[in-house]
This record gives C-alpha cells, sequence and structure tokens, in this order.
C-alpha cells in the first residue's frame, strides 16, 4: 500500500508546477503553483494551488522528494482528444489528396482498407497509428477500422496494450456500387456487429469501447441502420459516422433516401442520434438540422486538414457554438493528412480565418477556443466529459507534459527578458500560441494516460 492522501485513497503520484486546462467557464485557466494528486486506478485525488511543498507532502502523506515538480518552461495539459480517425487509413496518409470524397473513397480507401481483413499487416498498421498519435498527444481517440471483426478487435487489443484510451468501430457498409469487392451483406454486418460489441466488452480493457459504425448513409441501407440504432439504444454504446461533408455527397443522401426531409432526418429516423453519437464534418448543416443534433445531444467532429485536402468544405463552428451543439476535433486520418491533433488545432485556426476572409463579420475563433476543443470539447462531443477532458478531481489524469524549450525542438523563447510578458498568464497564454503555431510532438515530453505514463514509449508494450 503507497502513501495515502488526505481522502483515505492511495497516492500513486504528486505533480507539481502550472497546468493549463478549460473549463466550461474558461476556455484557457492557467493555475500556478500547483500540486496534482493521482491515485493508484489513474484518478485525480486533489489539486492544490499556491501552497508548500513541505506543507502539502506531510498532509497527504506523500515524501517531498517524490513529487514531481515541473522545470521553468514545462506544464501539464490535458490529454488531447481525437474525436475522428480511420485507424485502417493511416497506411496512406498523406499520399492521396488530389480527389474529391467519393471519388477518393472509390479510387484510393476501399482498396486499402479491403487489404485488413490480413491480420499481420493490420497488426503493423495498428500498431502504428497507435503510437504516433500517442507520440503526438492523442490520449483518447475514436477510431474507425474496416469491416472485418477479428482485426478491428486487434486494434481495440493495441490501443488497450499501448495504454491509448480508445472508442472503436468496425465499419459497417451493406451498400457499395463503386467497389463491391468491399462491402457485407445486411445479414452480416448485422451478426458481426453483435458479435464485435459482445467479444469487445467481453474482454474487459479498462481504456477501450466499442461503437457502433455506419460508414455513413450512402454505403447503408435503411434496414441496416434501423438495425444499428436499435442496437445502440438497447446497448447504451456510442454511435459514429460522417455527415454533410461534400455538396455531392448531401445530394447522393437526397436521391437514396427520397423519404427524408434532410441527411440529419436520416439518422433521427433510423434512432442513430443521441448524446453518444459523433458525427464527422457536417459543413452543411441547415439550421433545422442543428437544432435537432442540440435537442438529441448528438456531436460534431470538426475535421479541418479533411475538409480543406479534399476540398470538401469549411464548417462555421462559431454558428454551431451558437446552436449549443457539442464539438471536438478530428484528424480525420486519412482525408486529413496529419495524425497529429497540434495540426488540427492550427487548421481549425485557418479555416476560421478563411471564413473571416470571405465575409469580414465571421466570428474568428480564438487561440483559447480552439483549445478547448481539442480537449474539453473533445470529451465533451463523446460524452465521456465526466471521465476526461480536463483537470479536476475524480477524472482521470489524462495529461501531457509539455517543454516548449525543449534542447533541439522546434520553437525559439526570443522574449524572455522583456517585462511585458513576464506577467505571468501571458507566459503561458505566449506558450500556449507557440505550440500551436510552430510546436510538434518534441515538445510533448510525457504522455499519461489514467495516470500511467505511456511515452516516452515502454518498448515492451
Ligand atoms: N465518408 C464515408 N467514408 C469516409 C471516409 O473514410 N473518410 C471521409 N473523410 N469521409 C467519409
Ligand atoms: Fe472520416
Amino acid at each position: 500500500m503507497g502513501p495515502s492522501s488526505d481522502t483515505g485513497t492511495s497516492l500513486k503520484s504528486v505533480f507539481w508546477g502550472t497546468f493549463v486546462h478549460s473549463t466550461c467557464n474558461e476556455a484557457v485557466q492557467v493555475l500556478e503553483d500547483t500540486a496534482v494528486g493521482v491515485d493508484h486506478e489513474g484518478k485525480i485525488v486533489f489539486i492544490k494551488t499556491g501552497e508548500d511543498v513541505q506543507r502539502v507532502s506531510q498532509e497527504v502523506g506523500f515524501n517531498a522528494a517524490d513529487v514531481k515538480q515541473l522545470g521553468k518552461h514545462e506544464f501539464f495539459m490535458p490529454g488531447m482528444v481525437d474525436a475522428h480517425i480511420h485507424a485502417s487509413q493511416y497506411s496512406f496518409t498523406g499520399t492521396a489528396l488530389d480527389l474529391p470524397l467519393l471519388e477518393w473513397l472509390n479510387t484510393y480507401t476501399f482498396p486499402v482498407e479491403a487489404q485488413f481483413e490480413d491480420p499481420e499487416f493490420a497488426k503493423k498498421i495498428y500498431s502504428q497509428v497507435v503510437r504516433r498519435t500517442l507520440r503526438n498527444g492523442t490520449t483518447t481517440a475514436c477510431y474507425f477500422a474496416t469491416i472485418y471483426t477479428e482485426t478491428t478487435l486487434l486494434l481495440a487489443e493495441i490501443a488497450d496494450r499501448v495504454g491509448q484510451r480508445a472508442l472503436v468501430g468496425k465499419v459497417c457498409m451493406d451498400r457499395n456500387d463503386g467497389a463491391s469487392y468491399y462491402k457485407e451483406s445486411t445479414e452480416e454486418s448485422m451478426r458481426e456487429t453483435d458479435k464485435f460489441i459482445t467479444q469487445l466488452l467481453g474482454k474487459g480493457y479498462p481504456l477501450v469501447s466499442p461503437i457502433i459504425t455506419p460508414r455513413f448513409a450512402p454505403s447503408c441501407t435503411s434496414p441496416l441502420l434501423e438495425f444499428l440504432g436499435k442496437t445502440a439504444k438497447n446497448n447504451d454504446i456510442h454511435v459514429q459516422s460522417h455527415i454533410s461533408e461534400n455538396r455531392d455527397e448531401v445530394n447522393l443522401v437526397q436521391q437514396l433516401f427520397p423519404d427524408c426531409k434532410s441527411y440529419t432526418d436520416v439518422y433521427l429516423k433510423h434512432g442513430l442520434l443521441s448524446r453518444k453519437t459523433v458525427m464527422a464534418h457536417a459543413c452543411y448543416l441547415s439550421d433545422k438540422e442543428l437544432e435537432i443534433f442540440h435537442k438529441t445531444g448528438a456531436s460534431i467532429a470538426h475535421c479541418p486538414n479533411s475538409n480543406i485536402s479534399l476540398c470538401s468544405g469549411m464548417l462555421d463552428v462559431s454558428r454551431v457554438m451558437k446552436h449549443k451543439v457539442k464539438i471536438g476535433l478530428g484528424t480525420d486520418v486519412a482525408g486529413g493528412y496529419a495524425p497529429s491533433m497540434l495540426d488540427a488545432i492550427r487548421r481549425a485556426i485557418d479555416t476560421s480565418k478563411a471564413l473571416t476572409i470571405l465575409d469580414p463579420k465571421h466570428q474568428t475563433l480564438t487561440f483559447q477556443e480552439v483549445f478547448r476543443l481539442a480537449t474539453l470539447g473533445g470529451s465533451q462531443a463523446l460524452s465521456l466529459d465526466d471521465q476526461i477532458g480536463n483537470f479536476a478531481v475524480g477524472k482521470n489524469f489524462d495529461a501531457l507534459l509539455v517543454n516548449v524549450s525543449v534542447p533541439d525542438g522546434p520553437i525559439d523563447i526570443c522574449n524572455e527578458e522583456d517585462p511585458k510578458v513576464r506577467v505571468q498568464s501571458y507566459i503561458w497564454f505566449d506558450a500556449l500560441k507557440h505550440l500551436f503555431s510552430s510546436g510538434d510532438d518534441r515538445n510533448i515530453v510525457e504522455v499519461y494516460v489514467a495516470g500511467r505514463r505511456v511515452v516516452p514509449f515502454d518498448n515492451t508494450s
């Protein structure tokens, strides 16, 4: 039994320094000179600001020498949440961005996903994507895999072993005229979904859960969508899909589902929208559709790199927020070419600025708002904000130790002696801005998920 805190829980670690996170009221809150205690289950058991190390150590029964004290340019921020990523598409990231969505799927994506029937290939790519995203600070990922149950279970196993929190989806598609070799029969898709959920829940992985994954309305028939809606409701599990990414796709959905009032109505009618649903893209939703998102509690994963890379569209995040719809950020690898949430932050700001160029009245997103989207916003979008997203007693310690001035890193701190930037909160606001504009994984020196340090990698994982 380790030492115990004032709450009577056994303590694993105490971290001391600056913590930067979002709350519902403050998009960036800086807690300086703060101690955070984490128990053996990875939960935060106390947060104490402005106290003396010796006194806190005595109070919580922790040896002051065992406290991990952060350095001058270091701070902790919450781990980032990638609310939409295709693990299987990691194998062609960045190499195929010259076609619009529907052609892109037929030409590049389906042939690659079909390769994931092979467990050896799947194991290699899934290990790479989990490690790469974790290394880039993604402590929670919401993954699409492929139609193959066995290798999708392998992705779940790898995420759990390497130590990444994840929602993992076996892709469902019983319609694919463009690439008929890559689809299931309706019965097969239903049977395999049941099997996938039962088997994954049966593993009891602490970090990984199943998510129901109709690819998107054009690749699913109405009976399959209805079955998936019922299955999600009966098992109270998450749902993910794509919506309103590109104009041709929106028109196609209108043709395929003539009885539905809108793209959103397709998912609503089939029982797929709930507070546990996350839909990627949503570039072309009407106000009425956004109202349905608000009412059902469904959320949006904004994927700006992908939206620009495939020339799909530009989501107006401020408009989504005005409708009080939950929203997070996604990389959408491989429609997006970067497996990094720092890139998603950057692209979200760029897209918002492009919208301001088109319409100067557009409310440009601030860096604070985008920080919240990548952390707390993502946790809300996945309805995991009772467990992760910021630093609060009772939540998991999913955190990144950031050093903006790491040796041989991408950032030079030029104004250290400028008295203006020495005002405390400016230092940390500037540190965040540096990280978002030119930082990369070299600045993420350690990654923690549920209190376990998972980066630098333990080579046995
Ligand atoms: N819509 C349906 N499938 C996909 C996919 O794999 N990527 C993207 N970006 N959009 C999709
Ligand atoms: Fe996608």
